[in-house]
């Protein structure tokens, strides 16, 4: 059967809708909220008011992009979770109201599955069983990916996520929310070896980033007196170097992990995957191991539709539907 189907994102602060015909994505529209930047992080309320801003017309553009009619849908799919409760509410609570209004079925949406699955979006994509290393503003996970709603996590960070350091560690720099794309920026002018920043090894295929914040803090208090002149003085290298030591932990398990599957098909996903850095290392670290790597456009690293768009085709192929009663997991497991 061809699928025609709408799909809504809006876990964080990106409000985004999506349409797909039998598994090709038609149209991507995604409206980012800026409200935020001034706190310094994402406001949750402030999420769910822009996120009821902006979901009518986001949706509208999709559907218009596509060159369909809402009478075109065979089914209406939404990020059930991970992400925060008010906002899924405005994504799940308007997919419900729209399939429940077309008499269409409802497919609820796994975030962290759907940055994996953005890799079949376009060719060449990953064959099973692959590696991928998930990384995002919440989560970091080494996920063994044995088809495509067949996933299991080897490996996760028992405190924060990556993404989670780069924009703390940008917040101690005096720079703006979101901060990883910024440190990314400055660290392509800088020397990623100026600066070491110690951290705990993890047993296994464990992750931990909350050492390295704090090594951090602890590395410009100690420059107190000339902290804000330090940091103008040096703000590519620190940035570089931190950007390179947060790599090295990503990569080192990520050697691991795949010594210990024996899996060479090593994939990347999410908003942390849009790094230069990371995607540079990861060609190179591919090459000495021979491993295939699959590094996604960088439209498809940070939040969007089209990914939930494309978990729901093959949802719908495995008929995996869900009904009116279905909630939003804000802690939603595989
Ligand atoms: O996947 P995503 O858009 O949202 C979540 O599901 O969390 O990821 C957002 C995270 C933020 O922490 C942001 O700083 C980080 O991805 N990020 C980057 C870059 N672009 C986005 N981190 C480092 N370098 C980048 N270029
Ligand atoms: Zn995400």
């Amino acid at each position: 059967m061809n699928y025609t189907i709408l799909a809504i994102e809006s876990s964080c602060d990106e409000t985004s809708a999506a349409v797909c015909i039998n598994g090709k994505i038609q149209s991507n529209i995604i409206a980012t909220q800026t409200v935020h930047q001034k706190y310094g992080g994402v406001v949750p309320e402030l999420a769910s008011r822009a996120h009821q801003q902006h979901i009518i017309p986001v949706v509208n553009q999709a559907i218009t992009e596509a060159k369909i009619t809402k009478n075109d849908l065979h089914a209406v799919a939404f990020t059930r979770g991970p992400g925060l409760l008010g906002a899924l509410l405005v994504g799940s609570s308007f997919a419900k109201a729209l399939a429940l209004g077309l008499k269409i079925p409802l497919i609820g949406v796994n975030h962290m599955q759907a940055h994996i699955l953005a890799h079949f979006i376009d060719d060449p994509a990953p064959r099973f069983p692959f590696l991928c290393l998930t990384v995002s503003g919440g989560h970091t996970q080494i996920v063994k990916v044995n088809d495509y709603l067949d996933m299991q996590i080897i490996g996760e960070t028992q405190d924060d996520a990556v993404g989670e350091a780069f924009d703390k560690t940008a917040k101690l720099l005096d720079l703006p929310y979101p901060g990883g794309p910024l440190i990314d920026k400055y660290a392509q002018s800088g020397d990623p070896k100026a600066f070491t920043f110690p951290n705990v090894d993890m047993p296994g295929l464990s992750f931990s980033f909350s050492g390295i914040k704090t090594s951090f803090m602890y590395f410009l208090r100690d420059k107190t007196l000339q902290r804000s002149d330090f940091i103008q003085n040096n703000l590519p290298d620190i940035c570089a170097s931190i950007q390179h030591t947060l790599i090295q932990i990503l990569m080192k398990k990520l050697v691991k992990a795949s010594k210990e599957t024996g899996i060479q098909e090593i994939a990347i996903a999410g908003g942390v995957s849009a790094n230069s850095g990371l995607r540079k290392q990861l060609t190179e670290t591919g090459a000495l191991y021979n491993w295939k790597v699959y590094i996604p456009k960088f439209e498809y690293c940070t939040d969007n539709a089209a990914m939930i768009a494309m978990a729901a085709h093959y949802k719908a192929l495995a008929g995996q539907f869900a009904s009116q009663d279905v909630t939003p997991l804000p802690r939603m497991d595989f």
